[in-house]
């Protein structure tokens, strides 16, 4: 078959890319990507190789150009990774989150509809469910939860989740969606916590921690979260949303200090800086829809998986060196500069 993964330049849709032409040598995979400053085909150069991979530059949200890459590629499953993904960035522009998270969602879901489809799988976020009180450790969402935003790109996220069951109901289109905890590892863009911290740490530069960095995010293993989706399109009920999450909580601090240790660099790094607005305090996922329908299972547990992470970045510097340009370093300024 033949798999149009939109944002396939990114952290996790370039880490799914690699996965489907490993374990499915037989389907082809296009990739629409807009090449945001969060997109880098430095992620794809292995998939380039591939004579089953193919590359297009364009923006979800332009509707003659999904429907003309529709028209020629015939995509039989859509798996949508494009989104503005960094909740900070959400603040500073919100309408940029609208624009590409749904109204990109709902372009997407009507080139479904024109041209037929086997399956759209929407890829969103635990996020949309809003926080969990830290010291209630008992709770975690399941996919009852209600939905319940805190930033713009959350809120956006949740719209295009009803969006996506809208035209599951209205239109009986083939529709997944799933919701998943924090991920890390390779090709991880250095705005978010965990490459962030590794690479100032690598280079001596203090590590921002918003608030007291008592915050808890359930960290998942990038390639657990790609098997996920793999399974959820080949196998996954329509109309459905699957959680996916691994049990791995870590408060914001314990991780930073992990990062510091296998670098063997000094705790004096930390710098506790404002509070993020409206910081959501736990995210923590309950995954046992998806591992008793599909038979899901995470394979790499935080302990092994940070530190096989950290060597990724300590052997690939080129790649993030490469990433850390201009527009980047001017954001960085922007963001912690005052902070
Ligand atoms: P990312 O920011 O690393 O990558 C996003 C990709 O989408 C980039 O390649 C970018 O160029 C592309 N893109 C952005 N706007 C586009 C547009 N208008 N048209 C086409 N391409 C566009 O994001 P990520 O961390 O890989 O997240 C991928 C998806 O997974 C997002 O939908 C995000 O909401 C979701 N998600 C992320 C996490 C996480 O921890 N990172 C967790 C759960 C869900
Ligand atoms: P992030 O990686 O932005 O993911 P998300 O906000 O989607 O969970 O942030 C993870 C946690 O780390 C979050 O609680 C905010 C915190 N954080 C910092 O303390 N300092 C930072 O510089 C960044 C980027 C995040």
């Amino acid at each position: 078959m033949k798999i149009l993964v939109t944002g396939g330049a990114g952290f996790i849709g370039g880490n799914f890319v690699h996965y489907e032409l490993d374990h499915h040598p037989e389907d082809s995979i296009v990739c629409l990507d807009a090449l945001t400053y969060a997109g880098n085909m430095e992620t794809l150069r292995e998939a380039l190789k591939n004579p089953k991979f193919s590359f297009v530059q364009g923006n979800i949200a332009d509707r003659d150009a999904v429907y003309a890459l529709f028209e020629q590629d015939k995509p039989d499953v859509v798996v949508n990774f494009a989104a503005e993904s960094h909740v900070d960035r959400s603040i500073e522009n919100p309408g940029l989150f609208l624009q590409t998270n749904i109204a990109g969602t709902g372009v997407l879901l009507d080139a479904c509809r024109k041209y037929g489809i086997g399956r759209f799988h929407q890829v969103s976020t635990d996020e949309v469910y809003g926080d969990l009180p830290l010291e209630r450790t008992d709770l975690f969402f399941t996919e009852e939860t209600p939905l319940h935003t805190s930033s713009p790109y959350s809120a956006s996220k949740a719209s295009a989740d009803l969006l996506t069951l809208a035209y599951f109901r209205t239109f009986k289109l083939p529709v997944t969606l799933s919701r998943c905890s924090n991920n890390y590892g390779p090709y991880h863009f250095p705005e978010k916590l965990i490459p962030l911290m590794i690479i100032n740490a690598l280079a001596d530069k203090e590590l921002p921690v918003y608030g007291k960095g008592e915050n808890v995010r359930d960290w998942l293993y990038v390639e657990d979260h790609c098997s996920a989706i793999d399974l959820i399109i080949r196998g996954g009920r329509v109309g459905e949303v699957y959680n996916i999450g691994g049990h791995n909580e870590r408060t914001n601090l314990e991780v930073v200090k992990t990062i510091l240790r296998a670098l063997n660099k000094p705790e004096s790094l930390i710098r506790y800086v404002t509070d993020r607005p409206g910081h959501d305090l736990r995210y923590a996922i309950d995954a046992s829809k998806i591992e008793q329908e599909l038979g899901w299972k995470p394979q790499t547990m935080f302990d092994t998986g940070i530190q096989g992470t950290i060597q990724w970045y300590l052997n690939n510097s080129v790649w993030w060196r490469n990433v850390l340009d201009g527009s980047y370093r001017a954001y960085y300024d922007r963001m912690y500069k005052y902070r």
